[in-house]
């Protein structure tokens, strides 16, 4: 299964922070935005991933991620010329999906919980047709909000509906089988003139072969696309990386954990920003894990 992450739009709810910067490279916190969704798909298991963002952002992206190969990944990418919607990143990203499957996440989603890694690649096993995941919000009409029957298959779909007929919030983090591009291909563009993912969705909920996984309460998912909600992501993982000690979205420890890279390697990581305590903590886990 491919990976692409979509760091695209302008980020103009951002403003002035993203006047000259791209959303996806603020901090949450202690961390570049972009490790959140890239530490999805490693745990996902993914290892070739392409991001896609505004011609301005991916040099500065280039410059952070790289090639990939300290992760023991292949990171490559791809512009996306003007904000044409989430569906066009698999247009987009044609040739690097190929024939196979693709693991499709939003550059500002942030995914935290107990068990997430299992979920990811058991949801990757049973893949058939499209597998996407839901998370309960107070607030369902700012989203794609999706209903599901017993069986979790989905049975309606609504892109921020004014009266939701849920609470069921769709996540920015979609798996799709090899139909996805076609799909992708064959959409007209809404009314705001983007390519909507949630029509994407549609067909497959029409073929009877959407899923919809409920992340229940002991996930966390936040997006990071205002002031407040990237402060209240940053302070989630405040909280947590204090009260644990360990870090979240460290793509460096994923990569050593997963037997990406050795531990050397993630030492030397480390060492490179041995004044922060991010760099610090690369080097402690290096030595744990050696
Ligand atoms: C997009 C999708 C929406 C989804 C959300 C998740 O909305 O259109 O279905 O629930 O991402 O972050 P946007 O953030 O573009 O408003």
């Amino acid at each position: 299964m491919k990976g692409i992450i979509l760091a695209g739009g302008s980020g103009t709810r951002l403003y002035p922070s993203t006047l000259a910067t791209s959303k996806q490279l603020l901090a949450v916190y202690d961390k570049p935005m972009v490790y959140h969704p890239l530490s999805v798909l490693m745990l996902a298991g993914i290892r070739e991933i392409l991001v896609i963002s505004t011609p301005e952002s991916v040099p500065p992206l280039r410059s952070l991620l790289g090639d990939g190969s300290h992760l023991g990944l292949e990171i490559s990418y791809a512009e996306q010329e003007s904000p044409r919607g989430i569906a066009e990143a698999l247009v987009i990203g044609a040739d690097h999906i190929g024939d196979g499957p693709v693991a499709l996440i939003l550059g500002d989603n942030v995914f935290h919980g107990a068990g997430f890694p299992q979920l990811l690649r058991t949801a990757r096993a049973e893949l058939d047709g499209c597998t996407l995941f839901g998370y309960p919000v107070s607030d369902p009409e700012r989203y794609g909000i999706g209903e599901v029957d017993a069986e979790g298959n989905l049975v309606s779909l609504e892109e921020k509906p004014d009266r939701p007929r849920s609470d069921n919030a769709i996540t920015g983090l979609y798996f799709y089988d090899a139909d996805a591009v076609e799909i992708a291909r064959g959409l007209t563009p809404s009314d705001r003139g983007e390519l909507e993912i949630t029509d994407v969705n549609r067909v497959y909920l029409e073929q009877g072969r959407a899923r919809l996984i409920r992340l229940g309460r002991g996930y966390t998912w936040l997006d990071a696309g205002t002031h407040d909600s990237l402060l209240a992501a940053s302070q989630y993982v405040h909280v947590i990386e204090k009260r644990q000690g360990v870090r979240v979205a460290c793509v460096e420890e994923i990569a050593l954990r997963m037997g990406y890279i050795a531990p050397e390697h993630c030492h030397q990581l480390g060492a490179r920003m041995k004044n922060s305590e991010y760099g610090q903590y690369l080097m402690q886990v290096a030595r744990l894990v050696a």
